[in-house]
């Protein structure tokens, strides 16, 4: 690597526009398993807990970060339950259905009201889920009738016999959770899910044809699944799905991780964009294998809605997957949000997975609830960026790490000394800094944050602005704060990792300390 005073340099290209930053970027994923909702979420028994056993402190540190929409019930969580079990009065759902992957019993009380609810209070929208395991395309449909019905029908009367006359006007549906895949109960091939897909986009739409509608894609891993989904629900879904979990023991190579991503999201798009050119005509697999050409009115966009740091915990025993972040992992979370707000003309809705305990923002105990390190990173995201983002060039030192291809479960840190693994992507040219510029015409403000990617060295960097115009004496510096990579904030020190803000001489150079995340807000014409 580079020797100790390199310099590098940041060029933003305010004309080149990337895209909004609006819509359901900063969602948040509550899952019946594990200690999520349950004992997470939702505690009768905490004396953090309202009447309604809503944890106050949970729901208080989701409030801070602007929780854009909820995913709810799964993940696999989503194939243990009927829709018909998550409503109406809790005395007369069942007690708690088992969640058989890890053992855990899972009431039911926290259902789809109070999730409805929940969201009323985050000022967030309703994503649910629907179970493609047990659930024909009718149960959908008739989900879709009970939740948005208007008129005197059975379902839409269900719900007033429930107690609720106005409709819950719920628009975002997932069909179905990595339905490809031998852990999720009802694994399909493809051709079985295109066509339960079509069958229940059908009569869903119906029912409501405003609701959206997300196809479970598989990504990189097995791109004919996408594929074939794509060209047999081309004109019916919305959204295509894409999950990936990163993360590895060692710092540089955790700076790596969202190279892997950026290579998924490449190949879904090229997916999309086959299946728009094979449908639409230019190809003669169209009228082969489809007769004919179904309407399309929109290219699909992409719904990434599990990803998070995840390596270390399996799902063994109720307690499962509580991951336990550090700082290092903030910074890894950091650069998937970049990657993320510099792709929102494709990617539509983005959630973290998950909200509580199971790889969480938060943990908790039964009288404690700690903001996990990630945490800090989606609040510096939420209050910082904002309007569009615009395009940034680096010239900053190289250096070499590797990563999996995919979420290959837990990582072994034995095994993760081993360089020659066929499972893991090398890469000689990975940046030292993480750049992501946005610009609110509206505030007249432009906030650039920075990863500055080296463990060990500052990073002095000169900062060049190309048809935007930064003013004033002064910037605004946010930073995320911790001693070392390795720091974590736990139930009995939950103050390690947090937020400094100050106000610094505006110059037109920056100097970023040693693994860090930083966000400069400079006002400008
Ligand atoms: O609990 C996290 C799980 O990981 C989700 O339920 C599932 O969708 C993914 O495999």
């Amino acid at each position: 690597m580079s020797d100790q005073n390199e310099m590098a340099e940041i060029i933003v290209l305010g004309r080149n526009v990337l895209g909004p930053i609006e819509g359901l970027l900063f969602g948040q994923f509550f899952e019946l398993g594990g200690r999520c909702v349950n004992n997470g979420v939702f505690e009768p028994d905490s004396p953090r807990s309202r009447q309604d056993g809503v944890r106050t402190d949970v729901l208080e540190a989701l409030q801070e970060l602007k929780v854009t929409h909820l995913r709810y019930p799964g993940g696999c969580g989503a194939s243990y339950f009927k829709w018909e079990e998550l409503v109406g009065p809790v005395a007369e759902r069942p007690r708690a259905k088992l969640y058989r992957m890890t053992g855990a019993s899972q009431s039911t009380a926290f259902g789809i009201p109070e999730a409805y609810d929940y969201c009323q209070e985050l000022g967030a929208e309703f994503y649910l889920v629907v179970n493609a395991h047990v659930e024909s395309p009718d149960d959908a449909a008739n989900l879709v009738e009970y939740l948005n019905g208007t008129t005197p029908t059975r379902y839409a009367d269900l719900r007033r016999a429930h107690g609720r006359e106005a409709p819950y006007n719920v628009k975002i549906f997932g069909l179905g959770n990595e339905i490809y895949g031998d852990w999720q109960n009802g694994q399909m091939t493809a051709e079985e899910y295109g066509r339960w897909f079509r069958q229940a986009a059908i009569q869903m739409k119906r029912v409501d044809p405003t609701i959206k509608l997300i196809a479970c894609g598989a990504g990189r891993v097995n791109p004919e699944w996408d594929r074939t989904v794509l060209f047999e629900t081309l004109g019916y879904l919305d959204m295509i799905s894409m999950h990936n979990y990163v993360g590895r023991p060692g710092f540089r190579d955790c700076m790596a991780a969202c190279r892997v991503l950026e290579e998924m999201l490449a190949a879904v798009n090229v997916a999309i964009d086959e299946a728009m050119d094979t449908t639409l005509g230019a190809h003669p697999r169209t009228r082969r294998e489809l007769g004919e050409v179904p309407q399309v009115d929109k290219r699909p966009t992409i719904a990434f809605d599990e990803w998070n740091v995840w390596y270390r915990e399996p799902h063994t025993g109720p307690a499962g997957v509580e991951e336990k972040y550090d700082y290092t992992d903030a910074l890894t979370i950091a650069t998937i949000f970049h990657f993320i707000l510099r792709n929102t003309k494709t990617i539509e809705l983005s959630n973290i997975s998950l909200a509580v305990n199971l790889i969480g923002h938060l943990f908790t105990d039964s009288e404690r609830c700690v903001r996990q390190t990630t945490w800090y990173t989606q609040k510096l995201m939420v209050d910082h960026h904002r309007g569009s983002v615009v395009d940034s060039a680096v010239d900053a030192p190289l250096f070499s790490a590797k990563h999996e291809r995919f979420f290959c479960g837990i990582v072994d840190p034995e095994k993760a000394k081993d360089e020659n693994l066929p499972t893991l992507l090398h890469y000689d040219d990975i940046p030292a800094l993480d750049v992501l510029v946005s610009i609110d015409r509206e505030s007249k403000t432009a906030c650039m944050s920075v990863v500055q990617k080296l463990e060990e060295q500052p990073l002095t960097v000169a900062l060049t602005f190309c048809s935007l115009q930064p003013t004033g004496d002064t910037i605004e510096v946010a930073r995320l704060t911790g001693e070392s990579p390795a720091a974590r904030n736990t139930l009995d020190e939950p103050h390690n990792v947090g937020i400094t803000t100050e106000t610094a001489p505006r110059t037109n150079t920056f100097t970023f300390p040693p693994a860090s995340l930083t966000f400069l807000t400079f006002n400008i014409e």
